[in-house]
């Protein structure tokens, strides 16, 4: 079927004098205000790069947009209620973790929490509910996936409207300005850190950010200390691995986490969602320091375990999200968001899913419980994957989803070191809301939708990871249709 096309937001192509020189004004404006990443080739702690982003902000429906909006405080109570729901997470992860290792150490942590008895019972989440358009559909969003651990470019996306606004009247169009939408994701994310702090209620107490040995994606997360320390100057951020925290915390008797003699009220994960980043069984015993310990955790071991793919599977499954949410209208607008998604497990429905996606590979994605980015098949990697796994149980460990087939947008992408200027190219979006949540398993202290963020990616790239270099910065134009 050939993809339909969504109007940029200016006719395209712009003349190529002017394009020039539009794209120079708008790498040094990325620049000079952090749309920017660590040089991954030539590390330094000197420099940063500009990230990669589109020239122009990409079309976006604003009934979808507005709809993905609306739905953010549900999504965020559904994967709480989730989290809080031990018998539905242990049934539904239950034969993943027979054969995922990752899956299994982060469930057995869940575990010995939990008989243990949990020291801390409020969770904070700062999530973020990613979709694409789905084209046959009348480009209707569905919902790729809902991320619970370490969802980034909140803060960097939170500068691109003004970048976009700058470019726009450099291009002669500030009239279109009224249809980009303002972004306080940034604050928003932010003032959850800063509410949970205060819950924790304990003077002088101290946050954590759980960070990679070497950040690259260095301004999307000092922006957020950079933010909290503007609006807060008495709470102290510290920047610490999970080898650090190992080594460098202990908890006392009270079982507070102690960092440099002072309690920890927050520790926020912007690491800690992939095997790599637990090189030895340090980072693992760290993890379940952290987790027994009376410190915020955003996420919580069970938000992480909420956000995983195969729970993402189980409530599309008929009659699922009925046990979580009272039947109604609200109800249907969330199932109309999800799309296909299949369990491999050895049944009857596994049997069928494995029929499905070996007659028509190329409308399915074949995914395993990773997250971060690069791990999906796609096409004629499904079919090989699933002829090879048919017989092995390592297939329960992967998920089955229908392809979303997004629209096209014409636009530039602007890379570091790429040539100036840029090709007009064929894009796709995707979009994230991002929500905040605060509470424990009796009630919900506060449940918000704070911004958004666009990327997007060349139109035959099956993954659109910004931090892995496939992706593109950007913001929605809204478009009335
Ligand atoms: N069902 C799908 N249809 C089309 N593209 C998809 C689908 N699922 C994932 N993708 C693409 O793959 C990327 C990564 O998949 P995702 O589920 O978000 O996993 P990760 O946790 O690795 O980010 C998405 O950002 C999207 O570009
Ligand atoms: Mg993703």
């Amino acid at each position: 079927m050939s993809q339909s096309r969504l109007a940029s937001c200016i006719p395209l192509p712009i003349d190529n004098k002017l394009l020039i020189s539009v794209v120079e004004k708008a790498k040094d404006w990325a620049l000079m205000h952090g749309v920017g990443m660590r040089d991954k080739k030539h590390f330094s702690k000197d420099s940063i790069q500009i990230a990669p982003f589109v020239l122009l902000p990409s079309p976006f429906p604003r009934t979808e947009f507005t709809k993905a909006i609306e739905l953010q405080p549900v999504l965020n109570e559904l994967m709480h209620k989730v989290a809080h729901n031990d018998e539905f997470l242990e049934k539904t992860l239950q034969n993943a973790l027979q054969v995922d290792d990752f899956t299994a150490k982060l469930y057995d942590v869940w575990l010995k929490v939990r008989e243990e008895g949990i020291t801390q019972s409020l969770s904070l989440g700062l999530f973020r509910s990613d979709y694409l358009m789905q084209q046959p559909d009348s480009n209707r969003i569905k919902q790729v996936e809902f991320n619970t651990v370490a969802a980034s470019f909140g803060a960097i996306t939170s500068n691109l409207p003004t970048m976009y606004r700058y470019v726009m009247r450099q291009l002669g169009h500030g009239e279109l300005i009224k249809n980009m939408p303002e972004n306080r994701a940034l604050s928003g994310l932010c003032s959850g850190i800063i509410e949970a702090y205060d819950l924790f209620a304990v003077p002088s107490a101290v946050v954590i950010f759980v960070v990679e040995e070497v950040s690259y994606n260095i301004c999307d997360q000092r922006f957020h200390e950079f933010e909290i320390s503007e609006k807060r100057p008495d709470i102290m951020i510290y920047r610490k691995t999970l080898g650090e925290i190992y080594e460098e915390t202990e908890l006392n008797d009270k079982k507070q986490l102690i960092l440099d003699g002072q309690p920890v009220a927050v520790v926020y994960y912007r690491s800690g969602y992939e095997p790599d980043q637990y090189p030895s069984t340090k980072e693992w015993d760290a993890r379940l320091r952290v987790e027994r310990s009376s410190a915020i955790k955003c996420p919580s071991i069970h938000y992480q375990l909420a956000g995983t793919k195969k729970v993402q599977q189980a409530l599309a499954a008929p009659g699922v999200l009925e046990t979580f949410m009272s039947e109604g209208a609200v109800t249907s607008r969330v199932r109309d968001i999800f799309t296909g998604l299949y369990s491999l497990d050895f049944d009857e429905g596994g049997e069928r899913a494995v029929e499905m996606a070996l007659a028509d590979a190329e409308k399915f994605v074949l995914k395993p419980q990773r997250e971060g980015g690069g791990n999906n098949l796609y096409g004629a990697d499904v079919r090989e994957a699933l002829l090879r796994m048919r017989h092995s149980r390592e297939r329960a460990a992967y998920i089955l989803m229908e392809r979303i087939l997004p629209p096209l947008v014409s636009g530039y992408v602007v890379r570091p070191g790429a040539a100036v200027p840029p090709p007009l190219s064929d894009l796709v979006s995707e979009l994230g809301i991002f929500g905040v949540i605060i509470g424990n398993k009796d009630k919900i202290y506060c449940n918000r939708q704070v911004g958004h963020m666009l990327r997007t990616k060349l139109a035959d790239a099956n993954e659109g990871g910004v931090a892995a270099g496939l992706g593109a910065l950007d913001s929605p134009y809204l478009l009335d249709l």
